[in-house]
């Protein structure tokens, strides 16, 4: 333990600038429209919107009422809150899972950033997938250029996290999340403006139920883990950044729906300007890389769309790394006493080393798959379809049975001082049964186990 006071966020604006920006990222303008583009479009939303509510959502509000009682890192808060327990596993899982996370979410915002400066460049710009295609495979497979970029992120986001968390996290967040929303709007109204763009706009809100499967469920569960930054430790670890006047559930619901409407507005970029000019919907992860550089060639002025569409992209992604790196240097400033810029290379170190398995996935490693994946797939799959899950699940149970409702009331209600006895009430009777329930479900029938 160090003596000096422990850094965290100084204002409210701070507060929810940091949380939305770890909610925030790749999830939202490469996994979600690339979901729902392969799930069969507005059905997949609703289920989405359903796990967001009833599970992801319950779990956030635990996460960060957790870390501000403890104020410790995800492990510490566990091993304070239940102490000579073995429930600082839960939070051991999570730091594991943040390794895992950071490994191919660092791949692909170094994608990010690398069709930035292609964009300028002009390089992707043709209306021709085969050429987009040709350009996309040529970044991935060339080893040096996919841990070269993969470097790049971690030097930048490693920056910013040895300022610290008020100095680094706080400041850039609250810079960057009006930019984000900026420049989402103004993409979006260019897609909405496209004649041809309504079927667009059906797709991604006419529901077709027929497209509803178990697997289908596990995906949307697993994407409201991973879009609300829960599941692993990181808005335990942002939570001990809280101040104690703030409200929780009010905070969370808040970040919940910023985020949600990020996910809708990237889908409005996309979905509508796809059908206007032909493009399949259902384009898989490939779809930021290959079809949506060849959708903006179709436009007019379409490089500067596009140029901003990546900023766009590589804003979100940042602010969310920024939260998956602050888990392993949390845990190893505060637990094992390295001060923080120590923890902090020694984490890039780690990272570099893992990363480069799925930085290489496409290239030099490409033909060695455990369980039938590579490793960049089977990090993406194993976090997102099962950790996150399972961390989700004990968090809740810890909240609902082992915690019991006493303490959540104090926690939430702030000693009483806030108003929100209902809210509370509603809160606590999902953590203890519904979230639990759905997730044991989903898991099993997902999974193909039931
Ligand atoms: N929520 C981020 C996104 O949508 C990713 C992310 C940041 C995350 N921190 C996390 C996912 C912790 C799971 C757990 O891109």
């Amino acid at each position: 333990m160090n003596n000096t006071k422990r850094d965290s966020f100084t204002t409210g604006i701070g507060v929810i600038a940091a949380t939305l920006g770890s909610a925030i990222g790749l999830g939202n303008i490469w996994k979600f429209p690339s979901l729902v583009g392969s799930n069969g479009g507005a059905v997949f939303i609703l289920v989405y919107l359903v796990s967001t509510l009833l599970v992801g959502l319950p779990v956030m509000v635990s996460e960060i009422m957790l870390g501000r009682k403890a104020k410790a890192d995800a492990i510490g808060t566990l091993k304070k809150l239940a102490p000579n327990k073995p429930w600082w596993l839960v939070g051991a899982a999570g730091v594991l899972s943040a390794f895992l996370i950071m490994a191919f979410y660092t791949e692909v915002a170094g994608w990010v950033f690398a069709y930035v400066i292609k964009s300028v460049s002009g390089s992707l710009l043709s209306t021709d997938p085969q050429v987009t295609t040709a350009a996309f495979s040529q970044l991935i497979a060339d080893p040096m250029q996919s841990l070269i970029w993969q470097w790049i992120v971690l030097l930048l986001i490693g920056f910013i996290i040895i300022l610290g968390v008020s100095k680094g996290i706080e400041a850039t967040t609250k810079r960057l999340m009006p930019i984000l929303f900026g420049i989402l709007l103004v993409v979006c109204v260019r897609s909405l403006t496209l004649p041809g763009a309504g079927e667009g706009l059906a797709f991604l809100f006419n529901p077709d139920f027929s497209k509803l499967s178990a697997s289908v469920i596990l995906v949307a569960l697993g994407l409201s883990f991973f879009k609300l930054s829960v599941g692993m430790g990181t808005m335990i670890t942002y939570g001990s950044y809280f101040r104690d006047d703030q409200d929780v559930p009010f905070t969370a619901g808040r970040v919940m729906l910023g985020d949600l409407l990020v996910s809708i507005l990237a889908g409005i970029a996309i979905f509508p300007a796809a059908f206007a000019f032909g493009f399949e919907p259902s384009a898989g992860p490939s779809l930021l890389f290959i079809t949506i550089p060849a959708i903006f060639a179709s436009m007019p002025f379409g490089q500067v769309f596009m140029v901003l569409f990546f900023i766009l992209a590589s804003i979100a992604a940042t602010g969310a790394m920024l939260s998956l790196l602050e888990v392993p240097v949390a845990y190893l400033n505060e637990q094992i006493g390295l001060k923080r810029w120590q923890a902090t290379v020694v984490t890039l170190i780690l990272l570099a080393l893992i990363g480069s398995t799925a930085a290489l996935s496409s290239s030099v490693l490409a033909n060695i798959k455990p369980f039938g994946m590579t490793f960049f797939d089977l990090y993406d799959f194993a976090t997102s379809n099962i950790l996150l899950p399972l961390g989700g699940l004990f968090i809740c149970i810890f909240v609902g049975w082992v915690f019991g409702f006493n303490k959540v009331e104090e926690l939430l209600s702030n000693s009483g001082t806030l108003k929100n006895g209902p809210v509370i009430k509603a809160f606590f009777f999902v953590v203890k049964f519904i979230a639990p329930i759905l997730i044991v479900l989903i898991l099993l029938n997902g999974l193909k186990i039931i």
